[in-house]
């Protein structure tokens, strides 16, 4: 069983939940990757990416990851990268773009007729929403796939879904794909806070998504909450929880709205007054922990997940070690302990043994690379023996929350020092009660969950206060 549901540190007394959010509540990375994204530089490009690629294991089973940027709307929260086209011309050329950047990514793989072709074992669509791209190319890119890759019975084929816009053909397209999984945005359930954030979505129209998907076999369904938008509060984010309940979902994940108008414009369309402050925020993730775990069984994954507790993420959190642990990687946490994640479209980010790289963020680049037959990544990092140990003291933190320094530094074969060095840091958070350290071991409470990130932060050798004030938004 995971620490997080054996550890019941209270607050320490004298502290109230203000005094913690005051103290804690800077601005910390998401650690979906270390070294985070916005360290990645243009040093790394194209020929270290290729040498990459021909390097991987040969047995090693691959996942990829496609990235769509566009969508039918543009929600006034939204933080990814993706923006409005509704034509079919530009949709059809991006597929086109994708199967190409798979053949060019299969040539740098190189496998020879004895070899076999490479591996894959999961494939994740996400974006934007990629069921804006016309069926046919859907599914045309995912023939692609298995022309070029052995795909693994069992693989696991997941799609990031905007129930708003999945007409009846791309609903057929989804089962001729081979898809599994399925990721619904929900955010909101109130018509206020829905009308204020530009996404209007009935909840019959998200049941009714959830029901034709499982009609077609795609029973297992992950839904999107997300808190601290404009006009919630905790007794309207407990109402969307509760309706959530009842669409049956095996995961749920609750994100904190993540407002940073100075890199997404068009969030300045909200405006800051009506913005739940700090407390408000913590609150209401509290109220929606409540009722997922109180009302519907869920079980807390990580920082921000609730699963099913037969669900194999809430298994893989219980499960402090071993293949079939938690993992975190760009999508959030997965139990895939595949080797390399391709990324593969437009901003695509892909996590290899060697390091990571990242597509050119815009179309044109993106498609101008790829039809000159060139990889298109145009940044990156290669990692240190130093990344690599930091990074897994940062995954077992995120996502065990909990991690034995000393015994992680051994498995890279490392000294110590630095990391109990940065460990001096958690000394005041024990003092609040978030977390227990013994020297060696660093164990999350139940009220530190709120707070992993900052705990993780700790171990980030790239952080100063300078840079996390600009690149990221706020930890509570
Ligand atoms: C690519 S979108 C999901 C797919 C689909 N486009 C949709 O909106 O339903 C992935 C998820 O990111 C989350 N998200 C987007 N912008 C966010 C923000 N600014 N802060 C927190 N979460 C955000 C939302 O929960 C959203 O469902
Ligand atoms: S939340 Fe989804 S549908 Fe809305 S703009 Fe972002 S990616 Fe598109």
């Amino acid at each position: 069983m995971s620490i997080i549901f054996r550890l019941t540190a209270d607050i320490m007394p004298g502290m109230t939940h203000a005094d913690l959010i005051a103290r804690y509540d800077g601005r910390v990375p998401r650690y979906t990757s270390y070294p985070t994204a916005p360290n990645f530089s243009p040093a790394i490009g194209p020929d270290d990416y290729a040498a990459w690629l021909a390097a991987l294991p040969a047995d090693a089973a691959l996942s990829l990851y496609f990235h769509v940027p566009f969508c039918d709307r543009l929600c006034l929260y939204c933080g990814c990268n993706t923006s409005v086209v509704r034509q079919d011309e530009p949709r059809r050329a991006y597929a086109e773009l994708l199967r190409r950047e798979l053949r060019l990514i299969a040539g740098h793989i190189g496998r020879d007729a004895q070899a076999g072709r490479a591996r894959v074992g999961h494939v994740h669509w996400g974006g934007g929403t990629p069921t804006t791209l016309p069926a046919d190319c859907l599914t045309g890119v995912m023939e692609t796939v298995r022309d070029l890759f052995d795909l693994l019975p069992g693989a696991e084929v997941a799609i990031e879904i905007d129930p708003t816009a999945l007409p009846d053909d791309r609903l057929q397209a989804l089962a001729a794909m081979g898809v599994n999984r399925a990721s619904l945005g929900v955010q909101d359930f109130e018509p206020a806070v829905q009308a204020a954030i530009g996404r209007i979505q009935t909840f019959e129209a998200t049941d009714s998504c959830a029901r034709s998907l499982r009609s077609l076999g795609i029973d297992s369904i992950n839904l999107d909450l997300i808190y601290g938008l404009p006009h919630q509060t905790e007794h309207s984010v407990a109402e969307t929880a509760r309706m959530a309940l009842e669409l049956g979902a095996d995961r749920i994940a609750v994100f904190g709205y993540a407002h940073v108008p100075w890199m997404k414009r068009h969030q300045a369309l909200i405006p800051d007054s009506s913005l739940p402050d700090a407390q408000a925020r913590f609150a209401q993730r509290g109220r929606i922990e409540n009722v997922l775990q109180a009302e519907g069984g869920y079980r807390a994954v990580g920082l921000d997940h609730y699963a099913q507790p037969n669900d194999a993420l809430a298994q893989a959190a219980g499960s402090a070690a071993g293949k079939d642990r938690l993992r975190r990687n760009f999508q959030g946490y997965t139990t895939d302990a595949a080797p390399a994640l391709i990324g593969i479209g437009a901003s695509a980010i892909g996590s290899l043994p060697q390091g990571y790289v990242q597509n050119a963020p815009g179309v044109p680049a993106y498609a101008a690379a790829i039809r000159a037959d060139r990889l298109a990544s145009v940044r990156g990092v290669a990692l240190t023996e130093d990344d690599r140990l930091r990074r897994d003291v940062i995954e077992r933190i995120m996502c065990d929350l909990q991690a034995d320094l000393p015994a992680l530094a051994a498995a890279h074969g490392a000294d110590p020092a630095p990391l109990l060095a940065a460990a001096h840091g958690l000394e005041r958070f024990q003092a609040d009660g978030l977390v227990c350290w013994d020297g060696s071991r660093v164990e999350v409470t139940a009220t530190g969950r709120p707070f992993v990130r900052n705990v993780a932060a700790l171990f980030d050798a790239y952080l100063t206060p300078d840079n996390a004030v600009r690149r990221h938004a706020q930890a509570v």
